[in-house]
């Protein structure tokens, strides 16, 4: 059974809370697509072309330290170039089309990797809720951050994600919109799985 669940939206809006939750919930495989671009990046941020980088990257390539501030910018970077993403696509698509499900979640999979998704879900919430969480986290696994950097850091990103021409940030017209700022993660998983079992 092939079925796809594309889950979009703003850094640190809790999608990847969710996704995962999601996947375990149905038995579906889960890609993190955000890591592709994190991995394009670490090897840019130690002196290789980024075109060249997408186009030789591997699964191996998809481990090590890349949930810094300094990866996680240079991602925003990377995805700006449309070859970048262009070769990162074939990847992506062969993941969704896996037999068994899968979830997959980034900023263009409704829109682009997976037009044609059986569930979409677009998930945010507001600039400094997020900041909040991901301060919490960073803070967490023991990095030297401010609430006022990490805040700094999301609004550039989500800048740069939604006003970049290929790809760009945004709901697919048929998104179903869950705005987590108000909800316990219980609740935001809650929430997915009601939409997904709807199309199911
Ligand atoms: O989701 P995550 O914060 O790990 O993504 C890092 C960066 O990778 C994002 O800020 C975005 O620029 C880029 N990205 C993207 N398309 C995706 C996933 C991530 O452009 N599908």
């Amino acid at each position: 059974m092939r079925f796809t669940v594309a889950i979009d939206g703003p850094a640190a809006a809790g999608k990847g809370t969710v996704s995962k939750a999601v996947a375990a919930h149905f038995g579906f495989a889960h890609l993190d697509t955000g890591l592709l671009y994190r991995a394009v990046a670490a090897k840019v941020l130690v002196g290789a072309d980024p075109v060249a980088a997408a186009k030789a990257l591997t699964a191996e390539d998809l481990t090590g330290d890349l949930r810094t501030p300094a990866v996680a910018q240079e991602a925003s970077r990377v995805a700006v170039i449309p070859e970048v993403r262009t070769a990162l696509v074939d990847f992506q698509r062969a993941f969704a089309a896996r037999a068994g499900g899968a979830v997959l979640d980034g900023r263009d999979i409704g829109t682009v990797i997976c037009p044609e998704a059986e569930a979409k879900l677009f998930v945010t919430a507001s600039a400094e809720v997020r900041a909040e969480r991901r301060f919490l986290e960073l803070q967490g696994n023991g990095l030297d951050v401010t609430r006022a950097g990490v805040l700094a850091d999301v609004q550039e990103r989500d800048a740069r994600d939604s006003e970049r021409s290929t790809a760009p940030l945004k709901p697919a017209l048929d998104a179903v919109v869950i705005d987590t700022s108000d909800m316990s993660i219980d609740e935001a998983v809650a929430a997915a799985i009601a939409v997904i079992e709807e199309k199911r």
